[in-house]
């Protein structure tokens, strides 16, 4: 499905929390850890999605915000926080002021702004000066089970496999926060496996958004190529991973006092 259609987002805004929602949890505490926030801290999720992450963050005490373009996630992740400051819009165009947060966030939601040097410009502005920004997404292909179903299914409709983009491999994301004027905390890659209890439940997550005629008839090429994940209950476990990277914005430096005249 095109990641950068927020109406497509909307559509399948109840099965991404259910079936994807909580796949990321692993990155979030590696990030929550290098950036340090604690109870209090001020928290901007770009690309929140269904609030998985701020719900997680809301309830070690830091004071949430999200800004999503899609409405259906956005109404996903309002049913689950009331409170919270939660706003519709795109990562290029935030509309909080200067330095509101001291940390922002965005997981497996950069890739999809269609200029992701602006977008990470707009994180940068609203992050305070000494706070932090923490990205994460999935890591190359190569260390994704996913992938492999992925490419199977692309095959099977005469299609190429999507490119990978410079972000996934290692150092891409640290590029990417360098590049902002940013000074690296840390980077890493985290194992986030995936479970699907059956293979309904595999098919339908890994075809999210198509329509149920397409399910049918592609069903048995995600089940093809996802027989060697596949355990003796009838589950499946997939290995996934993610990169990540915690940069702080530098705080201004003070001009030194002039020395005084002779
Ligand atoms: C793969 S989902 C991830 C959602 C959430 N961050 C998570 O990890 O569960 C990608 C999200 O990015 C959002 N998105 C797409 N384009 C965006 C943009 N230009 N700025 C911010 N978010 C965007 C989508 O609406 C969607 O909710």
């Amino acid at each position: 499905m095109d990641g950068a259609d927020p109406d497509r987002w909307s559509l399948v805004a109840q099965d991404w929390s259910r079936l994807w929602g909580d796949l990321a949890a692993p990155a979030w505490d590696a990030l929550l850890r290098a950036s340090e926030a604690g109870a209090g801290a001020r928290v901007l999720d770009v690309g929140c999605g269904s609030g998985d992450l701020l719900a997680h963050l809301e309830a070690r005490g830091l004071r949430v915000a999200g800004v999503d373009p899609a409405p259906g996630m956005l109404a996903q992740a309002r049913a689950r926080l009331p409170g919270a400051d939660l706003r519709p819009g795109d990562a290029e165009s935030l509309t909080w002021g200067d330095g509101a947060f001291d940390l922002v966030t965005a997981v497996n939601a950069l890739q999809f702004a269609d200029d992701v040097d602006a977008a990470l410009a707009e994180l940068v502005r609203v992050t305070a000066p000494g706070g932090h920004v923490a990205v994460a997404s999935w890591a190359e292909d190569s260390r994704n089970d996913l992938a492999t179903i992925e490419a199977a299914v692309a095959a099977a409709d005469g299609e190429e496999s999507l490119p990978e983009g410079e972000l996934r491999g290692a150092g891409g994301l640290e590029a990417l926060l360098a590049d902002a004027g940013l000074t690296l905390v840390e980077a890493g890659l985290v194992d986030t496996p995936w479970d699907a209890a059956d293979d309904e439940t595999l098919v339908r997550a890994v075809l999210l958004g198509e329509d149920d005629a397409t399910i049918a008839t592609t069903a048995p090429v995600v089940l093809a190529a996802a027989a060697p994940f596949r355990r003796t209950d009838g589950s499946y476990r997939l290995a996934c991973a993610f990169r990540y990277a915690v940069a702080r914005r530098p705080a201004p430096t003070r001009a030194a006092p002039a020395a005084p005249r002779a």
